[in-house]
């Protein structure tokens, strides 16, 4: 009976309408066995539609840089401690434009979280706030606006992101709106991000491109007809940046403004001489530009260029303490984390994104201990072995 059950076409054709099933679980694991920020991506995936999964997973083009931004932390060796020291005695705080910081990580900007979990930026606000007062950038793309995402974690510090827009007018006007809502620092993203990603449009017959506006709902609808440009796949929507937009926005800026998607030390030195109080090391998860080097290859040029004089952020790949610990050894002063936030809210809510950052906070106290490194300026390149070139 087994043999025929397991056999007939109804099981067949319940494997076909579920294109990603379950994997191999039997069943679903608890919030309380998260070990890894790994752990969560597959709950993740299980709890949403696969556009939504992709959406978040994806990179430009052949997804290159993506493997690649994982790839170079395994070719940075953490140098074997002669003087590995309790974890007691680690105390990694630091202050970033007046916020202390227990740990120096933070919450990238990454759009459109509802469709993620209900709670959304409020829940990953909440739970970044939770997670030690995690300083947490808002995405000028988010699904809740910052009037109601800022006073919904009493206490906790909310910076915000932004994307150039050639009007001044407008770009005034959301400078306007972040500032009242209380974030006191700006982050415009100045990578081209001009890409098209290949998963969306290999869902095209399922409804085309997956867009943030769309995400969850336009998926499968009709397909899109494309028109101009964008048939051949080119985006020129961010492809008319300047240095001269950058200090019209330098002017609007009441506190500290970062540039993030620096991948040039030149950049690093012209964003000095333009005026940007921070900037960050991001190729934005490999979403930019495919084929460009991973943002931890680029790092020891960039912090040779910038020479301490501002503090420099470092994204794109964070997935464990270890790798946090390499980056700070080759000069960023905090690293902001992407995907693996996303995949804690997307698991299990609030209560999942709030374990993933103490999971990584837990593993970064880890690794410096067992370096010997007390403090945060003990994490430095005399700790790491580079093995690329
Ligand atoms: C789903 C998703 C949406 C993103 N949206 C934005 C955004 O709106 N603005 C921005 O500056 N960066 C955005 N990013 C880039 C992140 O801020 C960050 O640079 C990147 O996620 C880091 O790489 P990681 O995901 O491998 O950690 C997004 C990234 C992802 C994965």
């Amino acid at each position: 009976m087994a043999g025929f059950v397991a056999g007939a076409p109804v099981s067949a054709a319940v494997a076909q309408i579920d294109p990603s099933p379950f994997g191999e679980h039997r069943r679903a694991l608890s919030l309380a066995e998260m070990q890894t920020a790994f752990d969560f991506e597959p709950v993740f995936r299980g709890n949403v539609s696969l556009p939504v999964y992709d959406y978040t997973a994806h990179g430009d083009g052949s997804e290159f840089n993506v493997q690649r931004n994982r790839q170079a932390f395994d070719w940075v060796d953490i140098a074997p401690a002669r003087n590995a020291i309790p974890e007691a005695q680690v105390d990694l705080s630091s202050e970033l434009f007046g916020v202390r910081m227990k740990f120096p990580i933070l919450i990238a900007p990454t759009a459109a979280m509802v469709p993620l979990h209900p709670e959304g930026e409020i829940g990953m606000f909440k739970a970044a706030t939770a997670a030690w007062n995690t300083l947490m950038i808002l995405s000028t793309n988010t699904s809740t606006p910052v009037a109601k995402v800022a006073p919904s974690a009493p206490g906790g510090t909310l910076w915000a992101q932004f994307y150039p827009q050639q009007n001044l007018a407008a770009t005034q006007q959301w400078m306007d709106t972040y500032q009242n809502a209380g974030c006191n620092g700006i982050i415009v993203t100045v990578d081209q991000q001009a890409a098209y990603y290949e998963r969306s449009l290999q869902n095209r017959n399922l409804g085309g491109r997956v867009r943030t506006a769309g995400l969850g709902q336009g998926a499968r609808g009709a397909a899109a007809t494309l028109t101009g440009a964008a048939r051949y796949r080119v985006n020129p929507g961010r492809l008319w940046y300047t240095w001269q937009y950058i200090d019209a926005v330098r002017k609007m800026v009441k506190g500290p403004l970062l540039l993030k998607g620096i991948q040039d030390p030149e950049d690093a030195r012209l964003a000095i001489a333009h005026g940007a109080d921070a900037i960050i090391v991001s190729n934005h998860g490999g979403r930019s530009m495919d084929y460009g080097p991973s943002t931890l290859e680029i790092m020891p040029e960039i912090a040779a260029a910038v020479n301490g004089r501002i503090p420099i952020l470092f994204d794109s790949g964070i997935r464990r303490g270890a790798d946090i610990f390499k980056a700070l050894a080759l000069g960023a002063d905090g690293v902001c984390l992407g995907r693996a936030a996303r995949w804690g809210l997307g698991a299990f809510g609030p209560a999942g994104a709030q374990r993933l950052i103490e999971i990584l906070q837990r593993e970064l106290v880890q690794v410096a201990a067992a370096a010997g490194c007390a403090k945060l300026t003990d994490i430095n390149k005399t700790r790491v072995k580079i093995n690329f070139a």
